[in-house]
C-alpha cells in the first residue's frame, strides 16, 4: 500500500512480531486526534477526542486485530475465533479474510448492533448467536480455542494488547506530550489495560515527561469494576460495553491505581446525552459505548473531580454507523413532500 503503512509498520521497534512474518494490515492506525472546542468550553479544559471509528473497521479492534492474525497466520493457524459484542467480531472477520483464515464469532444473541453484525456476515465468518452474554461467549471462546485447533483473538490473546497501545503513542506524537487525564469506556477492559502499558513505555524510554490519569467509565447497569464484582446480568444501551466479568480485572485496577485514576459508571441517559452531544456540536458520531467516555468527562468536569485547566483525551472507540438502530430510534416520521419548491419552504418554516 501506499502513504501510512500501518501500526506494526509505523512502530516496528515497539510492536514485536514473529521474524519473516507477513504483515497482515489494513493500515490502521494514525487515526485523527480532533480538538473538541464545545466540550473544552462545556468542562473549562482542553479535550481532544481520538477518533477510533477511523479506523479501517470502524473500531479500535484493528489495532489488536492487525497484530493478532499476523501472528496466528505466521504460527500455521487455520482459522481463530473470537467472542465479541460486535467490534471484535467484525474486526477479525475483516483480517482473517484479509490473511485468508477462516473466522468463528461468538456473539450474544440479539445484543448486537446491526452494522457490526453486517460486517461479519459480509466478511464471511462463522457466526454463532449465543442465548448468553458476553461473558458466556467468551467461556465458550476459551474452551473450544483450548480444544481444537482454532487461535484465539480476544484480548485475553496478550499480542492484542501490543497493538491496541499504539493508540497511546499517536497521542503523545501529535501533542508532543503526555495528556493529564485520558478517558476511556472499559467493558472487558483490555483497552485502559493497553493504553496504560503505551503510556509507561514512552514514560519508560523519557519520550514524555509525565503519565495521565486514566479514567475508566462503565455503563451503571454493566459496572463490574466500579463495583468491586462481576455483574450477573450486566445491561445498558451501550451493548459493546455489556460485559459482567472483565477478563483484563486486575490490569485496569493496576492502570487506575498506578496512574491516580478512577473507575466511575455512567446512566445509559448520561450516555445517550453525550451520544447527541458529540454528534450535534462537535460532528463526531460514535456509537453509544464511545460515548460513555464523553458522558464521564462531562460528569467528573461538573462534579469537580476533573481539575479545571486539565488536557484531556477522549477515546471515542467506534464509529457511530455501526448501530443505526440506536441513531434512528425516535425519529419522528414526517409525510414526503410532492416536487414542489414552495412545500420545501413551508416544510423548512422560511416562510
Ligand atoms: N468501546 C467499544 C466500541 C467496544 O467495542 C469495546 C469493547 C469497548 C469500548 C471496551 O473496550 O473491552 O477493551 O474495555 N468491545 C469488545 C468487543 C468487548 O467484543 O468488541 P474493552
Amino acid at each position: 500500500g501506499a502513504g501510512w503503512p500501518g501500526l506494526i509498520e509505523a512502530y516496528r521497534d515497539r510492536v514485536d512480531i514473529p521474524d519473516g512474518a507477513r504483515v497482515v494490515t489494513l493500515q490502521e492506525g494514525n487515526t485523527p486526534l480532533v480538538a473538541a472546542p464545545h466540550l473544552s468550553e462545556l468542562t473549562g479544559c482542553t479535550v481532544y477526542l481520538k477518533v477510533e471509528g477511523a479506523n479501517p473497521t470502524g473500531s479500535f479492534k484493528d489495532r489488536g486485530m492487525t497484530v493478532a492474525i499476523t501472528h496466528s497466520l505466521a504460527e500455521g493457524s487455520k482459522a481463530v475465533i473470537c467472542a465479541s459484542t460486535g467490534n471484535t467480531s467484525a474486526s477479525a472477520a475483516a483480517y482473517a479474510a484479509r490473511a485468508g483464515l477462516t473466522s468463528a464469532v461468538l456473539v450474544p444473541q440479539g445484543k448486537i448492533a446491526l452494522g457490526k453484525l453486517a460486517q461479519a456476515v459480509v466478511h464471511g465468518a462463522k457466526i454463532l448467536q449465543v442465548q448468553g452474554n458476553f461473558d458466556d461467549c467468551l467461556e465458550l471462546a476459551r474452551k473450544t480455542a483450548a480444544e481444537h485447533p482454532v487461535t484465539l483473538v480476544n484480548s485475553v490473546n496478550p499480542v492484542r494488547l501490543e497493538g491496541q497501545k499504539t493508540a497511546s503513542f499517536e497521542i503523545c506524537d501529535v501533542l508532543g506530550r503526555a495528556p493529564d487525564v485520558h478517558c476511556l469506556p472499559v467493558g472487558n477492559a483490555g483497552n485502559i489495560t493497553a493504553y496504560w502499558k503505551g503510556y509507561t513505555e514512552y514514560h519508560g524510554d523519557g519520550l514524555v515527561e509525565q503519565l495521565p490519569r486514566m479514567f475508566g467509565f462503565q455503563a451503571a447497569g454493566a459496572a463490574p469494576l466500579v463495583h468491586g464484582h462481576p455483574v450477573a446480568e450486566p445491561e445498558t444501551v451501550a451493548t459493546a460495553i455489556r460485559v459482567g466479568s472483565p477478563a483484563s480485572w486486575e490490569n485496569a485496577v493496576k492502570a487506575k491505581d498506578a496512574s491516580g485514576g478512577l473507575f466511575s459508571a455512567v446512566t445509559d441517559e448520561e450516555i445517550l446525552s453525550a451520544y447527541r452531544t458529540l454528534a450535534s456540536r462537535e460532528g463526531v458520531f460514535v456509537e453509544p459505548a464511545s460515548a460513555s467516555s464523553v458522558a464521564g468527562l462531562l460528569a467528573t468536569a461538573a462534579d469537580g473531580r476533573l481539575p479545571t485547566g486539565s488536557t484531556v483525551v477522549c477515546t471515542v472507540t467506534g464509529n457511530g454507523l455501526k448501530d443505526p438502530d440506536t441513531a434512528l430510534a425516535g425519529m419522528v416520521e414526517v409525510e414526503p413532500l410532492p416536487v414542489d419548491p414552495g412545500a420545501v419552504a413551508s416544510a423548512l418554516e422560511l416562510r
